[in-house]
């Protein structure tokens, strides 16, 4: 180097410099410098690659929606749904078609540059008893869904300003769901779970004065379901007045609220009865009290005006046109799901004792005996895992004391009188089919 002038490592032309400050040595060891027509044309390709890069992505993202709806018909999803959920075919069609339409509203908006004549989103509102399979049915479709999809609990939202977390909180799980892209965000689907419990305390159903703030949940959420930006902070930062925040405009993000709606039927009843005897009739109106085939008649009738009863307020019932109600599960419907989706109570210990070198038998009368049970417990699928975590729980804790291959037989009085299940030496045969399941 000669005294003012340096050679640029660059693209390793000589260059005068004034002062010993302009120098720009970046690794005083080699002595790798490099002048500054260089450092503007590296940054100049920086900034052009990054936004070239973020074209790709919004282009590739609209290319690929043709593809997505392709693959995303309703009855392709309906198909994947019915392998892990049993009936509910009703809900499980009305959702499969939510899905698809939200794809449709996005292609058409990206296609017509976010114009103002954009078709509507139709938000959902599930209504179930209990262990139905609401929680199920749309974790399952989130895992299908090629589009970001967050579930948060409605009973974990809080007005702002009370302790808890505020209804923004559904929007930044969304945008963690979306990878933290916020465009991604925009176009995803957020599932309000247990959103019976933000209902007004002063409804129909409910005899406690005190409120908690219920009905401010429900105005924040308002807002959000109408289409707003949305403001938080990003995770794990406390929120001050100086905190950055991230923005999310809510205006095409479908919403999915669901909730099991404890008592409404009594109130679907109570309408229906009030009808009838305006019309002179005297009819008896069923209640759950009268059955299980009685409430899932009542169910289907709900109307927006019986959730108002219930403490919903109504510009919120006004955002959630499409009605989608699940029924009770029977004694056969639920011994179905002991066995048959792809995640099946039995499916599951069969694999976990396999892993054991042991093979699992339900008779059937057990399975019936489970389904049972838990019809008598009242909490629909729910209680059909614990019931047989009980009858397993011996064997579980035995099986891996030894590792000789056998065989464990559940016969009904395992379940109805506590009997212990047979374990018992495998034959050949068997022995082969269970290194199959393995
Ligand atoms: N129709 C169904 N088909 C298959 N499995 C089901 C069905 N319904 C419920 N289950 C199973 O039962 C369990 C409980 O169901 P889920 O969490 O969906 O209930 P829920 O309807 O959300 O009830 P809650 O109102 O109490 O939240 C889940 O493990 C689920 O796999
Ligand atoms: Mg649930």
């Amino acid at each position: 180097m000669n005294e003012n002038t340096f050679r640029c490592s660059v693209c390793g032309r000589r260059v005068k410099f004034q002062t010993q400050a302009d120098l720009p040595i970046l690794d005083p060891n080699t002595g790798f410098t490099v002048c500054r027509n260089c450092i503007k044309d590296i940054y100049r390709f920086i900034e052009e690659d990054e936004n070239h890069r973020n074209l790709r992505i919004k282009n590739s993202f609209a290319a690929n929606l043709g593809n997505l709806l392709e693959k995303n018909k309703p009855h392709v999803i309906k198909q994947y749904l019915d392998e892990f959920i049993i009936k509910q075919e009703r809900a499980k069609k009305i959702l499969s078609v939510a899905a698809y339409n939200h794809y449709k509203r996005m292609k058409y908006d990206l296609e017509n540059n976010g114009g103002n004549d954009e078709i509507d989103k139709s938000n959902v509102i599930i209504i179930g008893p209990t262990g139905c399979g609401k929680t199920a049915m749309l974790s399952h479709l989130s895992k299908l869904l090629d589009i970001p999809f967050a579930v948060t609990d409605a009973s974990s939202l809080t007005e702002a300003g009370f302790v808890g977390a505020d209804v923004e909180v559904a929007v930044r799980n969304l945008y963690y769901a979306a990878g933290q892209n916020i465009e991604k965000a925009e176009h995803g689907i957020i599932y309000l779970d247990e959103f019976d419990k933000i209902a007004r305390k002063s409804g129909e159903n409910n005899s406690i004065t005190a409120d908690p703030g219920h009905e401010g949940v429900q105005q924040g959420l308002l807002k959000m379901l109408e289409g707003s930006v949305v403001e938080f902070t990003a995770r794990g930062q406390r929120k001050h007045p100086e905190a950055p925040t991230i923005k999310v405009d809510t205006k095409n993000i479908l919403f999915i609220v669901g909730g099991a709606f404890v008592g409404i039927d009594k109130i679907i009843a109570k309408r229906i009865r009030k009808g009838e005897a305006s019309l002179g009739f005297g009819v008896d109106v069923p209640t759950k009290e009268d059955g299980d085939e009685k409430f899932n008649e009542l169910i289907h009738q709900v109307r927006p005006e019986d959730l108002m009863k219930y403490g919903i307020i109504p510009e919120i019932i006004g955002r959630l046109p499409v009605i989608c109600t699940l029924e009770t599960l029977d004694e056969h419907s639920l011994f179905r799901i002991l066995t048959e989706p792809k995640n099946a109570p039995v499916k599951q210990y069969e694999k976990l004792l396999a892993m054991d070198n042991v093979k699992l038998e339900f008779e059937e009368a057990a399975l019936i005996a489970v389904a049972k049970k838990a019809i008598e417990r009242k909490t629909g699928a729910r209680s059909l895992k614990g019931i047989i975590e009980d009858v397993m729980l011996d064997v579980m804790f035995e099986i891996p004391k030894s590792e000789e291959p056998r065989k464990v037989i559940v016969t009904e009085k395992c379940v109805t009188e506590g009997a212990q299940p047979q374990i018992i030496p495998l034959d050949e045969e068997e022995k082969v089919s269970l290194e199959k399941i393995s």
